[in-house]
């Protein structure tokens, strides 16, 4: 694991080759502040992966010295994320159950840091799934959220020559193209904060991820060097200014679950 002074521990994975990086890379670095911040003694932050699945993110979690606990419904990516895990040497907790059984799962109001990505899209209720989600952070804690984006969905059917999909992702309550459409909901910018001020959470930050990274063909960032590392800066750019934040294939929010008020004395 990379560290430097200024950036602490670089948690982005190594494996998928340049455009693999350059898509998560935004993500990793929201997420690597807000461990720092939360723990700028590197003691070690308690993790709870929501739909964490193969472990893409909770294994270099683990990595980092967090103590990190994978609940998902299926058995199988359980399975490949405790073997990966265990080639490294770490324990991950996995527990299997959905949103809906987060709260039985895992103790309320304990943990630092909840993750939930890609998750929210296929979940039967995503308010209340996030009710659960925002249940399990201690006050003052965390949620790293990621889900699709109704508007990308809706420029990448225009692009692919399907006006009429795109204009039914527009007005679809639930941002679907079609019924060939595999994704069961997007959100937009302005759908997804409400849905984490609904849940009882304060967003922090909203960022793009895969702003551009998704529209330029990964043999031009394996051939011409350092066109990786540029797209890199350009991601890093647009991810926090709109019109190109609001236009990316994913949203990000980081939310806190607010700190709660100190106790009036009793008469
Ligand atoms: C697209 S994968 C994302 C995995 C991981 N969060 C990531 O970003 O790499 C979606 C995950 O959600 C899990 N999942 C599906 N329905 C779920 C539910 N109702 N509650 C929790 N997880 C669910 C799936 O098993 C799968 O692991």
């Amino acid at each position: 694991m990379d560290a430097s002074p200024d950036r602490g521990p670089d948690l982005r994975p190594r494996t998928g080759g340049p455009g693999a990086n350059v898509r998560t890379a935004v993500l990793w670095e929201v997420l690597s502040a807000a461990l720092r911040e939360a723990d700028p003694h590197g003691t070690g932050l308690v993790v709870v992966d929501a739909g964490g699945g193969t472990g893409g993110f909770a294994v270099p979690l683990a990595e980092a010295g967090h103590r990190v606990t994978v609940v998902d419904p299926s058995p199988d990516s359980l399975a490949a994320l405790q073997r990966r895990a265990a080639e490294r040497g770490l324990a991950v907790e996995a527990l299997q159950g959905d949103l809906g059984d987060l709260t039985a799962l895992v103790l309320a109001g304990s943990a630092d840091l909840v993750l939930c990505h890609s998750v929210l899209e296929v979940v039967d209720d995503p308010a209340a799934a996030l009710v659960a989600v925002a249940g399990v952070l201690r006050p003052g804690g965390r949620l790293s959220l990621l889900v699709a984006n109704r508007d990308a969905a809706v420029l990448a059917r225009a692009l692919a020559g399907r006006p009429d999909e795109a204009a039914r992702a527009l007005t679809d309550p639930d941002g679907r193209w079609g019924v060939a459409d595999g994704a069961a909901r997007r959100w937009t910018p302005t759908g997804l904060q409400d849905l984490v001020v609904a849940a009882g959470l304060t967003v922090e930050q909203l960022h793009g991820v895969r702003t551009v990274s998704d529209l330029v063909p990964s043999a031009v960032l394996d051939l011409e060097p350092g066109a990786a590392a540029a797209l890199l800066a350009l991601e890093r750019t647009l991810s926090a200014r709109p019109p190109f934040r609001d236009l990316a294939t994913q949203l990000h929010v980081l939310a806190q679950r607010r700190p709660d008020h100190a106790k009036q004395p009793e008469e």
